[in-house]
């Protein structure tokens, strides 16, 4: 993720090391579809589509910033993932990636389960009528309101991350009168090569209980002591934008190796395991991500040979995906503004969006691709960098890009893998309005997320 050659980014003219921006691609209005979503094309008129429709018309009715969700190409990686796994194993989407309603129901109608880590996103899930037997609670510091509706809601199971969550979500299912299915998180100890910040299965970051030191086996002897708990599983997530299998294999190994000591200590064989989420996709022609079902057959692979190894049953296998299934389903469209050339460096393109409606080339120095979108160009390539309009120059939506040298004010710009964490995360800085989400598929355009308005911004402002 964090792979710029040097943080200035590379400069008008200079020579480009292999591979990473070598050039500029041979045809600037061709789209990659490694990372444009699956209906995404060019019509004869060089204008792009998703779902039949053309981005000026979508522009013009939406209005700009706007993410634009390709339907049919989620509702084919939901399916991808779901087939992939096959009957023995769950998907979990990880809301946190982007939620909305009319999302939970597709997931629903598609038979993928969900993971939730607030409130907010349990209140999402259960009221677009996700069962709730297919909901999974996560976090690390859970609220007792956020145990106690997920509890009294039926979740399928909440995932204790500490010691002392272990004692209050059984209390909070004894109080009412309830056995709590549940897993622990494990921290594994594996060193994800990911961004620091969203790497998570080293000993030193805040989630789960560590294997290293017994800690995990004790939080196992804690949990099955208490009435109010069923201990169905070991969980573990070691982090997010990875295209290595390697790490997933050493967790599986990890947890089938804690749920035979387990069966040693208690006679118990756990049945369920889940692997959590964190596998990458391509935000840019250069990243490779593994398809669902190489992923599934490593892991179940993994699974069955540390299984047969300590001579245990094959446990529940679920994951939690949530990049990998929306990430590459949606891309932002955005209309420029200005466009200041600075002799020797770069041409900087500002659009009417930014750090607000995309904090993640900010926040974790993440690659993005661009393409003008509102027509072809024969002009040469120019190295731009695409920003955005708030008072902060760290404001950059692509660091570095190569854009048509004709690109001038009213063309509209499309960024595309922008399906997670970016509206999930999006923010009114500098009192921006945070961008709708419009839902496309075989011609139809609807709104699923509507535009928020100013009186949105001043109903919360009650001095
Ligand atoms: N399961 C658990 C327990 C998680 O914490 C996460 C992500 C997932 C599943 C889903 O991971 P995914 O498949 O989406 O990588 N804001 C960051 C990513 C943070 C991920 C947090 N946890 C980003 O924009 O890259």
């Amino acid at each position: 993720m964090s792979r710029s050659a040097h943080p200035a980014g590379p400069r008008h003219g200079d020579v480009l090391p292999e591979g990473h921006y070598a050039g500029p691609p041979a045809d600037l209005n061709s789209l990659d579809p490694r990372v444009w979503s699956r209906t995404v094309r060019r019509n004869e008129d060089g204008v792009v589509t998703v779902g039949g429709r053309d981005v000026t018309a979508l522009a013009e009715e939406f209005g700009t910033p706007a993410y634009f969700l390709d339907e049919a190409d989620f509702r084919a990686r939901c399916r991808d993932w779901k087939e992939a796994f096959g009957p023995g194993a769950d998907v979990f989407y990880a809301g946190k990636a982007f939620l909305s309603r009319a999302l939970v129901r597709w997931l629903t109608e598609e038979g993928l389960n969900l993971d939730v880590c607030s409130g907010g996103e349990l209140a999402t899930a259960l009221g677009a009528g996700m069962p709730a037997e297919r909901i999974a609670l996560h976090g690390n510091n859970k609220s007792t309101e956020e145990i106690t509706r997920a509890v009294e809601a039926g979740v399928g199971r909440i995932v204790l991350d500490s010691f002392q969550e272990i004692v209050r979500v059984a209390r909070i299912a004894e109080k009412l009168g309830k056995r709590q299915r549940v897993q622990i998180r494990v921290t594994v100890g594996v060193e994800a090569h990911t961004h620091e910040f969203i790497a998570t299965a080293h000993e030193d970051q805040k989630f789960g209980v560590a294997l290293a030191g017994g800690q995990a086996a004790e939080a196992v002897r804690r949990a099955l002591k208490l009435d109010g708990l069923e201990l169905i599983g070991i969980h573990s997530h070691i982090g997010s934008q990875i295209f290595d299998m390697a790490g997933f294999e050493v967790s599986a190994r990890r947890v089938v190796q804690l749920l035979a000591a387990v069966r040693d200590e208690h006679g118990i064989e756990l049945p369920e395991i889940d692997l959590g989420g964190g596998l990458g996709i391509a935000y840019t022609p250069d990243d490779d991500p593994r398809e669902p079902r190489e992923i599934a057959a490593a892991l179940r692979d993994i699974v069955g040979k540390e299984c047969a190894a300590a001579g245990l049953a094959v446990p529940r296998l679920s994951v939690e995906p949530g990049r990998a299934v929306v990430g590459p389903t949606a891309f932002t469209l955005y209309e420029v503004g200005t466009v200041k050339e600075l002799a020797g460096l770069r041409t900087y393109v500002s659009v009417d969006g930014g750090m607000s409606d995309n904090i993640r080339t900010a926040l974790y120095d993440a690659e993005y691709s661009v393409a003008l979108v509102s027509r072809t160009s024969d002009a040469e390539p120019m190295l731009s960098r695409v920003v955005g309009k708030h008072c902060e120059s760290g404001d950059i939506v692509v660091r570095d890009a190569f854009l048509p040298a004709d690109v001038r004010p009213g063309d509209l710009l499309a960024v595309p893998a922008t399906g997670a964490y970016c509206r999930s995360m999006a923010s009114n800085y500098n009192h921006a309005l945070r961008p709708p989400v419009v839902a496309v598929k075989d011609g139809e355009a609807r709104v699923i997320v509507r535009r928020e308005t100013e009186e949105d911004l001043l109903r919360l402002d009650v001095g």
